[in-house]
């Protein structure tokens, strides 16, 4: 035997052995054992009626250990994807057939194995594992008409497990890989704990935040057998209208990528080896959050250095935090059908940020291209211009197998080289063994019981807290006194869905059937915290539903107004997202406004607003109305307490506004980073926002007034609490170049924030790095220039309260 040959034959001995590892080391690990209390049975199976909306409550609930611990790993480091494929993994790849490689593209949704009963359909899934050798599975059985109407850890584990033992004993036996939106925690899952919008952490400037909400959310997830992560948005909120406003980080690149980088470590971490987090995926690449219009996935027209410069860095942020993985847009940009476009999937996702790991579609993306957006004659088509044209490696076709199908016929006439093919299997099965799939497939049922610990719902309310943002606030009206005589009105008061919003327990928030009972224990409403703190039941008026729509006459709500010393209104919106959550408007409905318009008018009580919305709705005269504003966002479940808290000044609140907020639709699309000689006009700024306590700044200084490249400055400013309150404060650094020839430069950038806590009567120096290299941009011919003058930095812009430095920008 030739030395070439012995090579090559002990090569091809080591692959397969390598292969065979990978694939039996999964059939050692037994399913595991967890009890769960049965549904009864009628005459054995009982299908349910179409419409079942009131699904059954799972009696079983997680055991809750009060504290818990977790092993550390290194997540500082970069642990993300390469781009070279494991040996084993390609030998894997190399043995398997095509139908094998096109079955790991295709992810369908759990509905697909639900039985009439609402339980699972074991026959339905061995025939799309044992014929269509499906690679993924998505979702949460509560949305698909299953049995229950949110599924316990044990019993959510139970079913991806026994999904699991029918992948790894049949079809092309590797195992699936289970993606869940953990959005804000594992909002799926009865117990998890839910935390705060996306919106309202980067409201609190603190990135620790968004770190634990990917922390605790991972190892809920993975508690239930699911290992994948649909979160977090890398989108910025530069259209007020649309409906998924409070699943982004706010509306400044900077503050976005921050959270969207603690967040992925958070989730994910060094997945390749801690079994309790999981993959993250970054989404919607890109522009998804920039409908001209406002309504969901309507089109984007985007210059391309727009878009370079403030859509694409939290992206960047997330990639260089070692991001798993990647969701394409539903939305068009530029006439570009995302799925299949070459400049968005492969020049800039692949090419230009280097993403290396596994890029999925949106949800029924294959089917809009010949359904919806006519980018594509037929489904063949459209996986024709997928493969060559894009970089797409699993279709989210959710409903059906047509895309493996069609991979396997483009392959066979020769319209689609395997090669091609084989690059997203690598990577989908690279992603399976990083995430320890080959190894342990299953749950990991020790997690169960860490499932609501009262150690996360800690770090849920001190998110919800510090996540409050107070706009105003006249002759201190806030906080309340436990002696006040005050009327609460508004739905939002005595609702825990309300002041959560969608993505929680269902897609669209609980339904008008099973209300607030689907939280069982888990949360607890404002009406429930002001009882918490006053010991008595407040004064409450309904006064308008959720939709905003009158319950009780004005007259009721006005009579019972004078004679109280405060009334405090919860304005909202009803819960939803994507689509369904399209408004044509930021009005308020009618009624809503005009209540706290007649109390106003009729009465001399002081209003307070809190505004409880997924977007923010117009004020128009209630802001003059009003004495004081509070905007809390969508702070959860376990906001409840922290929100009184802050009400009766327990706590100072420490929120900042991270988006404009708008005074009429025409301001939808401003945000605060508009060119600088624009109308600049919000009702609220970002970065707004103040606490109960008098805080001074003072000391400005910079360690030199000129910036150049390679040699950073340092930039510091004292802040002194000379309040009563205890002050949680975020220093936030802008930079303005006030003159930038031929490029207009941008009003204020936000180029570093810090949140640290003052004691009564004291102060601290926050310090922070400016680097020239920062004050560059995206010119029109897509590079990265700096270009000199003056630049003005500005301590908390838009706060009476700032204060500015002076230096000078050199380009060498
Ligand atoms: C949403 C995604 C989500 C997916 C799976 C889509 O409708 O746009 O954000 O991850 O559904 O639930």
């Amino acid at each position: 035997m030739k030395y070439s040959k012995l090579f090559y034959f002990l090569a091809a001995a080591s692959e397969a052995i390598a292969q065979a590892q990978l694939l039996n080391s999964g059939y050692k690990a037994q399913q595991p054992a967890i009890d769960v209390v049965d549904v009864k049975k009628q005459n054995g199976v009982v299908c349910l009626p179409d419409f079942f909306p009131l699904q059954d409550y799972d009696p079983m609930r997680p055991a809750s250990v009060p504290t818990y611990s977790l092993p550390k790993y290194d997540e500082d480091k970069f642990t993300g994807p390469n781009e070279k494929l494991d040996s084993d993994v390609l030998a894997l790849l190399n043995s398997l057939t095509l139908e094998e490689k096109a079955g790991q593209l295709v992810q369908v949704q759990v509905g697909l194995f639900i039985g009439c009963d609402g339980l699972i359909n074991t026959t339905a899934a061995e025939i799309m594992i044992d014929k269509w050798k499906i690679g993924s599975v998505l979702e949460a059985t509560q949305n698909h008409n299953g049995r229950w109407n949110i599924n316990s850890p044990q019993r959510f584990a139970n079913f991806t497990n026994t999904i699991q033992s029918i992948a790894i004993s049949k079809g092309s036996k590797i195992p699936l890989i289970w993606g869940l939106d953990t959005i804000r925690g594992a909002n799926y899952i009865k117990g998890a704990t839910i935390f705060p919008a996306p919106v309202n952490m980067a409201a609190t400037f603190d990135p620790t935040h968004a770190y634990n909400m990917g922390r605790i959310g991972a190892k809920d997830t993975r508690a239930a057998g699911v290992h994948w992560a649909f979160s977090p948005l890398a989108d910025i909120n530069r259209q007020k209208l649309w409906s998924r406003n409070f699943e982004n980080f706010g509306e400044d690149p900077y503050l976005a990528g921050e959270m969207v980088y603690h967040n992925v470590k958070g989730l994910q971490g060094d997945y390749k080896n801690d079994r309790s987090k999981v993959a993250a995926c970054i989404k919607h690449f890109i522009a998804y959050s920039s409908p001209n219009n406002g309504m969901d996935r309507d089109q984007a027209q985007i210059p391309w250095n727009i878009l370079l410069e403030y859509l694409v860095p939290p992206f960047k942020r997330a990639i260089d935090a070692g991001v798993a993985t990647v969701m394409e847009d539903y939305g068009q940009l530029n006439h570009q059908s995302t799925m299949s476009s070459k400049k968005i999937l492969n020049d800039l996702l692949r090419d230009q940020l280097g993403f290396n790991g596994t890029l999925v579609t949106d949800w029924g993306e294959l089917n809009s291209q010949w359904t919806w957006y006519k980018t594509a004659f037929d489904v063949d088509d459209a996986v024709n211009l997928a493969l060559n044209n894009g970089s797409v490696d699993m279709s989210m076709t959710a409903d059906d197998i047509m895309y493996a199908n069609s991979t396997i016929n483009l392959v066979k006439a020769g319209l689609v080289d395997i090669k091609r093919v084989d690059q997203s299997v690598g990577r989908i099965l690279q992603l399976k063994k990083d995430l320890g799939l080959f190894t342990s497939p299953y749950s990991d049922p020790s997690l169960i019981d860490t499932v609501g610990s009262n150690q996360d719902v800690v770090l849920s309310r001190n998110a919800a807290r510090e996540s409050l943002i107070l706009l105003k606030n006249e002759k201190s009206v806030l906080p309340l006194a436990t002696t006040d005589k005050v009327l609460f009105v508004g739905a939002a008061f005595d609702s825990i869905n309300d002041i959560t919003g969608a993505w929680s327990q269902h897609w669209q928030g609980t339904n008008e059937f099973e209300k607030d009972d689907i939280y069982d224990i888990y949360g607890e409403t404002i009406r429930a915290g002001v009882m918490n703190i006053t010991g008595s039941e407040p004064n409450y008026i309904i006064g308008y539903n959720i939709t905003g729509n009158r319950s009780v006459g004005y007259d009721d709500v006005v009579k019972a107004a004078r004679m109280a010393d405060k009334v405090v209104f919860l304005l909202g919106e009803k819960p939803s997202t994507e689509g369904i959550g399209n408004i044509k408007t930021l009005r308020m409905a009618k009624d809503q406004y005009n209540l706290v318009r007649s109390v106003s008018q009729q009465t001399e009580t002081p209003i307070v607003l809190l505004l409880a919305q997924n977007r923010p709705f117009s004020l128009e005269e209630l802001v003059t109305d009003a004495s004081a504003i509070m905007n809390i966002g969508l702070p959860g479940p376990y906001s409840g307490i922290p929100i009184a808290e802050v009400l009766y000044g327990k706590a100072s609140p420490s929120g900042r506004q991270p988006y404009s907020y708008p005074k009429l639709d025409y301001q939808a699309p401003v945000t605060y980073y508009t060119p600088q000689w624009n109308e600049y006009d919000p009702e609220f700024a970002f970065g707004q926002g103040m606490g109960y306590n008098n805080i001074t700044y003072s000391n400005v200084t910079v360690s030199s007034t000129d910036l150049s490249p390679g040699k950073p400055i340092k930039v510091s400013v004292t802040a002194t609490n000379n309040g009563i309150w205890e002050q949680n404060e975020p220093v936030l650094m802008f930079t303005t170049q006030l003159i930038r020839r031929s490029y207009v430069s941008e009003h204020y950038r936000l180029r570093a924030f810090d949140k640290q806590v003052i004691a009564p009567g004291t102060s601290k120096t926050f310090t922070f790095t400016l680097t020239a290299e920062e004050m560059s941009f995206i010119d029109l011919d897509m590079n990265r220039v700096l270009a000199e003058g003056p630049v003005n930095i500005t301590m908390n812009a838009f706060n009476e309260n700032a204060k500015i430095a002076s230096i000078y920008l050199h380009e060498k």
